[in-house]
């Protein structure tokens, strides 16, 4: 194993980054408005690793990866992400990354969030592998972000019960959620708990021999679309589901979603539940998009 180590650093290694920073960037192609990384000066480095801190790789003695962190209101920003040339297919972006995520974890933050140039667009590949989404753009700029995931101890089919009635007065018309799970994990269970808390008409059930069902409201809000995509093989279409309802209109539960689901959506809420022994359940709360940037689970 080739020894590479990410350090989490302070405005005394300024001049390391700087170094990293200026060769980095110094090898990407010109772009329109430039790039203003080769503006920066170990001085200017070092007010945003004292602000905020930063990461280097150093990978055989030699200093080969940084980026800057900055405060984007509960989002950590990342700034200044470089790798050289010289290693790359090492997976160094992808580990800085990663650390980076962890970081954000660390600090309690709500995500990560960072600008990509529409110009690069192997840059902006290499973020959505990552599982960043577009969240905005600004001329060639695009903000992309990752949102932390949260866990939560389901002890009872109460508890799931009552979470979904809880997480329904968050949802608004036009949500996606996407729930994942073995079988019995309870997937049908948190969704009656949707159903409850949005007061909409009908049993929610497991939906065997259709592939969906719509629950209207009584209340004159949004109607609920239950989806079990459990066996559909490919990609759902909106088309599939085959509904005289407006799923911009609607709030949409998928069970069985995950790689089949993500294209209804591009901001959705991706629950996964798992079962122990004893019944607890744990679920794990991805929320994926520009959506619920600001919104506390
Ligand atoms: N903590 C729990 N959370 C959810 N369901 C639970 C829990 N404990 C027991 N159960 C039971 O497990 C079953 C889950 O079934 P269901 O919701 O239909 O799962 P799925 O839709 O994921 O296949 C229900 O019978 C429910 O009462
Ligand atoms: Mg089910």
């Amino acid at each position: 194993m080739t020894e590479l180590q990410i350090l989490e650093v302070d405005g005394s290694r300024a001049a390391d980054v700087l170094s990293v920073v200026h060769e980095a960037f110094a090898n990407r192609p010109p772009l329109d408005p430039p790039a203003t990384a080769l503006e920066e000066t170990e001085e200017s480095i070092r007010k945003a690793l004292d602000a905020n801190g930063g990461l280097l790789v150093i990978h055989e003695g030699r200093h080969v990866g940084a980026l800057l962190f900055e405060e984007r209101g509960r989002m950590l920003g990342l700034r200044r992400v470089g790798v050289l040339g010289s290693v790359r297919g090492l997976g160094v972006a992808a580990q800085l990354a990663s650390r980076a995520f962890e970081i954000a974890a660390e600090r309690h933050c709500g995500g990560v969030e960072l600008e990509a140039r529409v110009e690069l667009p192997r840059t902006v590949q290499f973020w959505r592998r990552m599982g960043y989404v577009e969240s905005g753009r600004n001329g060639n700029r695009l903000t992309m972000l990752r949102l932390l995931p949260v866990t939560r101890t389901l002890p009872t089919a109460d508890d799931t019960r009552d979470f979904g009635g809880w997480l329904a007065g968050l949802l608004r018309p036009g949500d996606v959620v996407i729930l994942t799970g073995d079988l019995g994990a309870g997937k049908t269970t948190l969704t009656q708990g949707i159903g409850t808390g949005l007061a909409v008409r009908g049993q929610v059930t497991s939906p065997t021999f259709v592939i969906s069902r719509v629950h209207p409201s009584t209340q004159g809000g949004a109607p609920l679309v239950h989806v079990d995509a459990y066996r559909l093989d490919d990609e759902l279409e909106l088309d599939d589901l085959d509904l005289d309802t407006d799923v911009d209109q609607a709030i949409t539960v998928v069970e069985w979603g995950e790689g089949k689901a993500e294209g209804l959506a591009h901001s959705r809420l991706q629950l996964h539940l798992a079962r122990h022994d004893d019944d607890s359940r744990t679920l794990t709360l991805t929320p994926v998009g520009p959506r619920w940037r600001d919104l506390h689970f």
